[in-house]
Formats: structure tokens, C-alpha cells, sequence
């Protein structure tokens, strides 16, 4: 019989809203060998998360993917069957009929919630950047690993088809040895638009470039380097990190920071909340042969180019390789996340393979330096 792993989700915000409607895609459009079903959903008042659920049974407007019935599968199948909507967190970390729970909150508040739902026996899958600071992960995995619970870091990148694709690249030797890499998430959030309480320029929630977009540079390094079989450097460091400031707040509006693997490779990361990505590359990854280019987005991309180098110093590589790897022929991706935690909870592991926490560890790390160097303005809540 298919698994089917009962959920609780906290927060009825935007993040939380795309990944409940992936667990009403039908499984099998992923080939997925598990299922999932909606338990619980908590909010700071009941009213927004009964409004929560009751948009997911009945909006009839194609979702942010323009695909019409989305829900339909979902709806035929029970996933919303019995959802309850509680006015508070505490109630979904008590209910017996959730296994594990989404959280969905801003930053700052991750680890308060990811704790109170470990102390209270539940299995944890929580957004991105895991926390504010690493203290604050270490109590997690430490309370984790003590009940014998679940717990990883919601990067829903590192599950889909590219970034496979990419490390068997890398792995298969073709482009010869890795010299070095960037990897950059820009987006012009037009933070001056925005008002003081938007949780990017908000310092109470952890606002700026670097936690909320950080992660995304960070995953596209751990994969390709990281990862790599060759790589000895089990913890890599930041050598050098610059901030620049949004005045307005103390945040930053963007930051850059170079990791080293020693005796591999160097990764130079940037985030930048004010100025729009560039399309053709957000990473690119340089090999003796050929380089490898990977196309904006990078939470989402779904096209690497192989690239020749110039005339002037050409490689083994000759001809430029486009390969397009699409992420799912439904719905926004994260679906593949929440199957890898209803895997791993279904097989009795308490952390995930493919996102372990101790590269969790690293990336926070990074982003506490960076932070701690640059001098941006956050406080936790
Ligand atoms: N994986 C991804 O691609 C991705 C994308 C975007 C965001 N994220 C991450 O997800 C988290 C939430 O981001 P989001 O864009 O969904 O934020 P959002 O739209 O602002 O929603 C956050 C939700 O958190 C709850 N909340 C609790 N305390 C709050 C407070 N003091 N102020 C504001 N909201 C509070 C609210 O829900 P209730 O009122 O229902 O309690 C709110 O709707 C962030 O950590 C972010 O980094 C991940």
C-alpha cells in the first residue's frame, strides 16, 4: 500500500500556500511512490487558516502555473479530507493525526516553531534559511536526534531533475577538473516600494538579501563542489564576504562571499534584493574543457549549456549543449521535498541523504559570517 504521510502546515502566508498546493498534485505525474494528505493547518487566527483551507477545496482559477484543477486530483483523492483549522501553532503540534509539520513562518521564527514541534513529537520540515543563526540549529538537531524525530531543511532545489542532471555531469569527468564557480540569486524586490513591516526590510524577521536569499547561491556550490566525490574539505569556510547596506532598515541589500574548498575549488556567492538576476546564467560552473551555465532561476532552473571556452583557449569541449531538464509536468516543485521527507519518515531515517543536516550546519555557518562581517541590523524575535 502507497505511504501517505499526514501533514500539519504552520502559516497561511505565500510559501505555505504553493506548498500545500503541491500536495494536492497527483503523485504519479512525479513518479512518486508516496502520498500525502493535508491534517492540520495552523495560523495566527482560525479564520485565516479555515480561509486557507477552504481556497484549496474550492478556487476554480488556474494556480500561479496557470494550470487549471489543480486541486482536482487532490480533492478526488482526500488529501483535504478531515483538514482542521486551528487559530493557533501549538494546536497543529498537538494533533495525533499529524506526522509531520511544515513550517512556514518568517525567518526569525523557525527555530521557536521548529522546536515547539519537535518537543512535542513531530516530524519537521522547515523553510529556508533552517534558522537565524547556527546556535539556534544545533539546539534543533540536538532535540531532534534526543526524540528520535525527522528533521530537514525545506531546499526544495537540491530534489529536482537539474541538479541531478548537473552532479552526474560534473561527476562523469567530461568537462575535466573544476577550476571554480559562481553562483548568484538577484531579484529587484523594489524594496523602496515595500513597506517597513514587509518581512525583507523588516530586521524583527530577519530581513535583507542574505537569509532569505542565500540559500539559493548555497545550494548550487554544495552540489557541485561539495558534493563532488573528489572533495576532501569537509568543512568549507567563508575567506572573504562584503554586505552592502539598505539604509532604510540595517539590512542588506545585497551581499557577496567567497567559500574555499581546500585543494579544490573556490565559490564566489552573491545575493542581491535590488537588482533583477541575469537571465542566461545564475550559475556557472568553470571546467578545464568547457563551462557549465545554468539559466535563472536558481531555486527553480530548468536549462544547463554546456559551453565551449573561447578560440583562445579552447578545451576538449568544441560544440555549445543544451539540455533542458523540466522539474515537473505538475505543479511548483516542492512536492518532490515533501516526498523525500514521507520517504524518510516511512523508512525510519531521521534525516535525508540528499539534504543532510551537517550541510545544513555548513550553509548556516556561512550565512552567519557573512552577517556577522558585513554588520547588517537583525535582531530575533
Ligand atoms: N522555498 C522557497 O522557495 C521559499 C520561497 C519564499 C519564502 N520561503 C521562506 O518561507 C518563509 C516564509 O516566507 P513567505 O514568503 O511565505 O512569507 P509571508 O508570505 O510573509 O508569510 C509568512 C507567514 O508567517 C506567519 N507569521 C507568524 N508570525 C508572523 C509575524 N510576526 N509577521 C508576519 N508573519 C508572521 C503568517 O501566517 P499566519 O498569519 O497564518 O500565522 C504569515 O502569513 C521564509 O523563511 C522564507 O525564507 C521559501
Amino acid at each position: 500500500m502507497t505511504f501517505t504521510l499526514r501533514w500539519g502546515i504552520i502559516a497561511t502566508g505565500g510559501i505555505s500556500t504553493k506548498f500545500a498546493e503541491d500536495l494536492l498534485v497527483d503523485p504519479s505525474t512525479r513518479g512518486s511512490d508516496v502520498a500525502h494528505k493535508i491534517a492540520a493547518v495552523g495560523s495566527r487566527s482560525v479564520a485565516s487558516a479555515q480561509k486557507f483551507i477552504d481556497r484549496l477545496r474550492s478556487d476554480p482559477s488556474p494556480n500561479q502555473w496557470g494550470e487549471d484543477g489543480w486541486n482536482a486530483w487532490g480533492l478526488g483523492n482526500g488529501v483535504l479530507d478531515g483538514a482542521k483549522a486551528y487559530g493557533s501553532y501549538d494546536e497543529v503540534f498537538a494533533d495525533p493525526n499529524v506526522d509531520a509539520v511544515y513550517i512556514g513562518t518568517p525567518h526569525t521564527f523557525h527555530h521557536a516553531n521548529a522546536k515547539a514541534a519537535l518537543l512535542a513529537g513531530k516530524n519537521v520540515l522547515c523553510e529556508k534559511p533552517f534558522t537565524f543563526d547556527l546556535e539556534e540549529l544545533d539546539e534543533l538537531i540536538a532535540i531532534a536526534k534526543e526524540k528520535k524525530l525527522f528533521l530537514m531543511e525545506a531546499v526544495w532545489t537540491r530534489f529536482h531533475p537539474i541538479a541531478y542532471a548537473l552532479q552526474d555531469l560534473l561527476k562523469s569527468g567530461r568537462l575535466g577538473k573544476i577550476k571554480r564557480m559562481s553562483a548568484d540569486f538577484s531579484m529587484n524586490y523594489q524594496p523602496d516600494t515595500r513597506p517597513d513591516s514587509n518581512r525583507m526590510i523588516d530586521p524583527e524577521q530577519g530581513g535583507g538579501s542574505l537569509l532569505d536569499q542565500g540559500p539559493y547561491p548555497s545550494v548550487w556550490a554544495m552540489l557541485a563542489l561539495h558534493q563532488l566525490p573528489s572533495n576532501t574539505d569537509t568543512d568549507p569556510r567563508v575567506v572573504a564576504s562584503y554586505q552592502r547596506i539598505y539604509e532604510r532598515s540595517g539590512v542588506d541589500a545585497a551581499s557577496t562571499w567567497v567559500v574555499s574548498w581546500k585543494g579544490l575549488a573556490e565559490a564566489t556567492l552573491v545575493t542581491d534584493m535590488t537588482a533583477s538576476g541575469y537571465d542566461d546564467a545564475c550559475v556557472v560552473i568553470t571546467c578545464e574543457d568547457a563551462d557549465v551555465a545554468i539559466a535563472y532561476p536558481p531555486w527553480r532552473p530548468e536549462r544547463l549549456t554546456i559551453v565551449p571556452h573561447s578560440k583562445y583557449e579552447p578545451g576538449n569541449i568544441r560544440e555549445r549543449e543544451v539540455k533542458e531538464y523540466p522539474t515537473a509536468k505538475a505543479g511548483a516543485g516542492m512536492h518532490y521535498e515533501a516526498d523525500e521527507v514521507a520517504r524518510c519518515i516511512r523508512d525510519g531515517k531521521t534525516q535525508s541523504e540528499r539534504m543532510p543536516l551537517a550541510e545544513s550546519r555548513i550553509t548556516q555557518r556561512w550565512l552567519d559570517d557573512v552577517r556577522k562581517a558585513g554588520g547588517t541590523v537583525l535582531k530575533t524575535a
